[in-house]
């Protein structure tokens, strides 16, 4: 049986297909990641994964549970932390924790889970504090905290890493790998592109549309529609402006200290390349044909699509 199964999803607002016939089955103890830019639609997914929103059309599964016809039966077994995350600022942690597992479980149990989840997320030493008082990272956390209190199989987390510190994101990380091997399925949202490299599988949604699904390993290795050379030099925005002005130029983005330069064929540009440099007296540091990273494959496939 599978954790996590949305069958021809569609949801429109009005004239906007926010989600186009979205279909994916995830396992137990996945670690699903969903990534987009804004206003792809992956909000929009989780919510009706979580039986917040009808959709249009199609079905979603938890458990082998149909999300709409059987909402009493899966609202136990998720977990969802939404965007912009409802803690009770005027709430201590304990008393925020105590609130979200008494939603779900009688008194004794709501207890024992609290003091589960206090531990487990290292907030002991802030229990008393108020959520309003909590830096940005233990915020996050404790959001995490409280969509997990009640013990979910399946945990929905719509970018729980945003706008916090890389280390507090480590940390978060380290804690969804500690779940899923206790059997936990995740389906995470994020626009950190480095973190689509640390999910079991990966999806990309563009428009609403499902533009690739596969491990971030057999979407990096499969893709094939054209080919990246790297190109390192001293004076990066000069190169380039210039490379861009190139006839048979699919593409080309600035990481960082490289030009990735998407191209037919690499051994036919390469050498286009390197004149083009010399000529316009810029060192050439490094140039060659590279796999395509994560990134390159969903900018290339947004421009597809
Ligand atoms: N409740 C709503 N009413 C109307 N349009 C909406 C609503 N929710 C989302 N949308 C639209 O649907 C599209 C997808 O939004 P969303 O799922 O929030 O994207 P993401 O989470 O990937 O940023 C956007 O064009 C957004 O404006
Ligand atoms: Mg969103």
């Amino acid at each position: 049986m599978n954790a996590i199964e949305a069958d021809r999803l569609v949801k429109r607002f009005g004239k906007v297909t926010a989600v186009d016939d979205v279909s994916f089955q995830i396992e137990k103890g996945e670690i699903f990641g969903f990534l987009g830019p804004n206003g792809s639609g992956k909000s929009t997914t989780i919510r009706m994964l979580c039986g917040i929103l009808l959709p249009t059309s199609g079905t979603a599964k938890i458990m082998g549970c149909d999300v709409n016809a059987e909402i009493d039966r899966v609202k136990p077994l998720i977990g969802y932390m939404s965007q912009s995350f409802g803690l009770y600022s005027d709430l201590t942690v304990e008393e925020n924790l105590w609130f979200y597992s008494r939603l779900y479980l009688p008194a004794r149990t709501a207890g024992e889970k609290s003091e589960e989840t206090i531990a487990s997320l290292g907030f002991e030493p802030y229990r008393t504090t108020l959520a309003a008082q909590l830096s940005g990272g233990w915020r996050q956390r404790l959001a995490l905290g409280c969509a997990l209190v009640h013990d979910p199989d399946v945990v929905f987390l719509d970018e729980p890493t945003a706008g916090i510190d890389p280390v507090s994101r480590r940390t978060m990380w380290d804690y969804f790998y500690g779940l899923a091997e206790r059997e936990k399925t995740l389906f995470v949202t994020t626009h950190y592109m480095e973190e689509a490299e640390r999910c079991h599988r990966i999806g990309f949604i563009w428009n609403g549309r499902l533009a690739a699904l596969d491990s971030p390993y057999r979407i990096r290795t499969g893709f094939n529609a054209h080919e990246i050379v790297t190109i390192q030099t001293v004076r990066l925005n000069e190169a380039f402006r210039r490379i861009r002005l190139l006839p048979g130029i699919i593409d080309v983005n600035i990481y960082g200290e490289e030009i990735h330069v998407a191209v037919p064929r690499a051994e036919e540009a390469i050498p286009r390349l390197r004149a083009v440099m010399e000529a316009a007296g810029l060192s050439v540091e490094r140039l060659e044909r590279i796999q395509p990273s994560i990134e390159d494959v969903f900018v290339s496939l947004s421009k597809i699509m």
